[in-house]
């Protein structure tokens, strides 16, 4: 059995009696799809180029706004090849208002990509989909399915929701995605699964939505295992928000010329006690001049952006400092060098994981919170 067949057996209540029918959806989606411009009519074969642009419109967008921006994109630029040929400038103009202006960046270089590498034609699964710039592993199955009928499994925020309901998966996310991913795959049917794909996007932005679900009108209610517990609005189960008030700290990365890092050990009493830390300040509601902190006399640099981390009680963000020092430089009382092949095996908490990884030394977070 898969890890996330194993998943699903262990963590969620099985559906009450009868499994979720495809067909069920897609007789519905005959009767009621929503008519959105870029979707061919019944019957007839989708427009990959129409598919593509629009998955990356919608990427961070909601179906309203994106409307009139696919219309001025495809009245400009009809197909793939005219979109490559455009100067960047125009398409970034065209875009404007959009927002998340990488997205049109990307668009502009999967155009010249597929029109200068593909000969024009989008490569027609998921792999070579995923190849291109902007196109992610959600967008390469939505188009992958969407597009050219693969057996794709697209999960967006929507889809999630249905999947958590219809089996009542108790696991919260985003721990849940694997197994909410394991029950979407066993439902995707073998034909129409573009078809399904889409289904369950409509069914899940008009029918089951977040705060109060329609189920009186839904095509699968005789099914759904959070209907027939009657609280299907209390899912998809979340792990709680961080709260408090946003605390803000600095740390100090300092390299030793022959490799080592500068560390110590968090005291044994309190948060994250006993755990390995570089120097840094307390964290605080406010932090006033950091540097005066900082651990020895060395030339500065504060690193662009801030590491931000959710402990249970309070939001953090963190400034970076680093430095250099020569190799014989001395380690300040209570604090020691270890070399940045060992920095792995440190008990390094993630917050700490991520200061390091910000400064640009390898030690990525561990999937556990800390
Ligand atoms: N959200 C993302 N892709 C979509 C699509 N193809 N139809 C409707 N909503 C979407």
């Amino acid at each position: 059995m898969s890890v996330a067949g194993a998943a699903v057996r262990k963590k969620s209540r099985a559906a009450p009696g009868v499994a979720p029918d495809p067909e069920a959806l897609l007789v519905w989606y005959d009767r009621h799809r929503r008519h959105l411009p870029w979707r061919s009519a019944p019957g007839e074969a989708a427009d990959p180029y129409h598919i593509w642009l629009s998955e990356i419109m919608l990427q961070q967008t909601t179906v309203k706004a994106v409307g009139p921006y696919y219309a001025k994109f495809l009245a400009r630029w009809p197909d793939v090849g005219r979109l490559a040929a455009a100067p960047l400038d125009d398409v970034l103009k065209a875009w404007a208002g959009l927002g998340y202006y990488a997205r049109a960046r990307n668009l502009h270089a999967c155009a010249k990509a597929v029109a200068g590498e593909h000969g024009g034609r989008f490569p027609d699964d998921e792999e070579g989909l995923r190849a291109l710039p902007g196109i992610g592993a959600y967008t390469a199955a939505a188009i992958a399915a969407i597009a050219f009928g693969r057996r794709a499994v697209a999960i967006d925020g929507n889809i999630e929701r249905v999947i958590a309901r219809l089996f009542a998966v108790e696991t919260q996310l985003p721990a849940a995605k694997l197994e909410i991913r394991a029950h979407a795959e066993t439902l995707v049917p073998q034909q129409r699964a573009g078809d399904f794909t889409q289904a369950m996007m409509d069914l899940g932005a008009t029918i089951c939505s977040p705060k109060s679900p329609a189920c009186g009108i839904c095509p699968w209610i005789a099914v759904c295992s959070a209907r027939a517990r009657g609280d299907a609005e209390t899912f998809p189960r979340k792990a709680p928000k961080v709260e408090g008030r946003m605390r803000y700290g600095a740390s100090f990365v300092v390299t030793r010329a022959d490799g080592h890092v500068l560390v110590r050990s968090r005291p044994e009493k309190g948060l994250l006690g006993g755990m390995t830390e570089v120097p840094s300040t307390a964290w605080a509601h406010e932090l006033e001049n950091a540097l005066a902190q900082a651990p020895l006399k060395a030339k500065w640099r504060k690193l662009a952006g801030v590491v931000e981390h959710g402990f249970t009680h309070f939001p953090l963000q963190q400034t970076v400092y680093a430095a250099s020092v020569p190799a014989k430089t001395k380690a300040p009382a209570g604090m020691r060098w270890v070399s940045l092949a060992d920095l792995h095996g440190e008990a390094l908490p993630n917050v700490m994981r991520k200061v390091v990884a910000h400064a640009g030394l390898a030690a990525r977070p561990e999937r556990k919170r800390g």
